[in-house]
């Protein structure tokens, strides 16, 4: 049975170590913050993700699973060492490698038999040469190790399932000891696995990931340019979308793509591009138009209300995707903040991104614990993100609730035919606005 450490408990290395157990591993995980490790070891996930507390507990119950902040003592015996750390934005935009770095060089000090280091983060073309040389060269024992390149394509909020059932498993490394191993570590999954080399498969994550926002920035594109000439992104995409060679999927205009892994991805391939001194126009657009796109809602209330000073906003969803409490790049941030800047009185509802939404504005908002509470004698209502209760949410409600029913929806989560007859005004992104507001003020008068 081979030992497998995973370093680092985020996204990547947490779900990667639950699920290698689940199909039947011996799997440690280690990480240096000994808050998370009691967690986990209580069966409780540092982080909101769906199954992922169930498999904890079943796998710690079976003995496939511990966690400990003892790297030195799990990376020493292990067949098989995971790096799941982060690798976070530097200010330039390229990628910060430090996490990765700290831990290939404790491995290499820390080992005692032959092993193989795979490197599961995002990280630039060519980091996983460098890595195997630079942790050569800090080795204590006289081990043999090898690096190979596996990259992640889970999704937050679907995580468990993404790598469980991956639509693929990616196999970077020139060595056949490394390749077999990966082979035996994948076989129980029963995906296919891809096999090629180490900067092929680093190149495969970033232009996936490149891919997709750029196809999510053509979208928003495309809708605000349907605003300007009378036509439905909605009925446009749906047109779109049954050529298969498009495709359905992430075709949803919205305020922009967050998160922790587009933002950065696509600014770091750019980064890199350009330090070989190629320009990566196609991906650069995609950040481009992504960073204007966070901000046209805002420009659009802004023609109903020349100054947010003193009003009451009422905020629907804050984390940056549904089936998350993540908040990195979270289009809602720089809305929110800009808000407030204007002096505007922000009253908000998340299902789950509340706790840590307070560690970034502790006072300066009022959270509500539920949509009705949010939307109470507000002057505008800004929706960010699309939750399933904010999409079957009661629409009467805007109405009901609210000062003047001013909607603008960020994630276009309600059919305009559900909308018609609500009597307020609302703006979603490449779709016909409705104005019923005013109208029936007039019909009253
Ligand atoms: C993304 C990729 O989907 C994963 O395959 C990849 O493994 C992961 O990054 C990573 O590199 O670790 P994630 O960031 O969790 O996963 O979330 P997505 O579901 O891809 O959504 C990213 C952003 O795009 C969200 O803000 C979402 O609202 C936005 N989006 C998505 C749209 O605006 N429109 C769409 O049609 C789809």
């Amino acid at each position: 049975m081979l030992h497998i450490t995973v370093a680092g408990t985020g996204y990547v290395g947490l779900v990667t170590g639950v699920c290698l157990a689940e199909v039947g591993h011996q799997v440690t995980c280690v990480d240096n913050n000994q808050e998370k490790i009691n967690l986990l070891r209580e069966g409780i996930s540092p982080i909101y993700e769906p199954d992922l507390d169930e498999l904890i507990v079943k796998n710690v119950e079976k003995g496939n699973l511990s966690f400990t902040t003892d790297s030195k003592n799990a990376y020493a015996h292990s067949d098989v060492i995971f790096i799941g750390v982060g690798t976070p934005e530097n200010e330039d935009g390229s990628a910060n490698l430090n996490f990765v770095y700290t831990v290939a060089k404790e491995i290499a000090e820390s080992v005692e038999q032959d092993c193989l280091v795979v490197v599961k983060s995002t990280v630039p073309i060519g980091t996983n040469d460098k890595v195997e040389a630079y942790m050569k060269d800090h080795l204590k024992q006289n081990v043999k190790i090898e690096v190979a390149s596996n990259p992640e394509f889970l999704a937050q909020g679907t995580a468990v399932r993404d790598t469980l059932h991956a639509s693929r498993i990616v196999i970077g490394t020139e060595s056949e000891t490394a390749k077999q191993i990966l082979m035996d570590v994948y076989e129980p999954f029963k995906q296919p696995i891809l096999h090629m080399n180490r900067r092929s498969a680093e190149m495969v994550k970033y232009a996936s990931n490149d891919f997709l926002a750029l196809k999510i920035s053509f979208v928003n594109d495309i809708a605000n340019l349907c605003e300007r000439v009378g036509a439905n992104i909605e009925e446009v995409t749906n047109g779109m979308s049954y050529d298969e060679r498009i495709g359905n999927r992430f075709l949803n205009p919205g305020i922009g793509y967050g998160g922790s892994c587009f933002p950065k991805d696509t600014k770091a391939l750019h980064w890199l591009s350009e330090e070989q001194g190629y320009i990566l126009r196609t991906v650069k657009a995609a950040i481009d138009v992504n960073e204007k796109q966070k901000y046209t809602l805002i420009k659009k209330a802004r023609n109903d209300f020349p100054t947010f000073k003193g009003l009451k906003v009422a905020v629907l969803g804050l984390t940056f995707k549904p089936g998350t409490d993540d908040l990195r790049e979270a289009p809602s941030i720089p809305n929110v903040r800009m808000l407030l800047n204007e002096g505007a009185e922000i009253q908000a509802y998340d299902p789950v991104g509340v706790e840590n939404y307070k560690k970034l504005f502790p006072d300066q908002i009022t959270y509500k614990s539920s949509i009705e509470d949010a939307l109470e004698d507000a002057d505008l209502c800004f929706v960010f993100t699309e939750w399933q209760e904010i999409k079957e949410m009661d629409l009467t409600l805007f109405k009901k609730k609210m000062k003047t029913p001013f909607i603008y929806d960020g994630r276009n989560c309600f059919d305009l035919n559900e909308v018609k007859g609500k009597g307020m005004n609302y703006y979603s992104v490449g779709r016909p606005s409705i104005m019923e507001y005013y109208v029936m003020d007039e019909v009253h008068a």
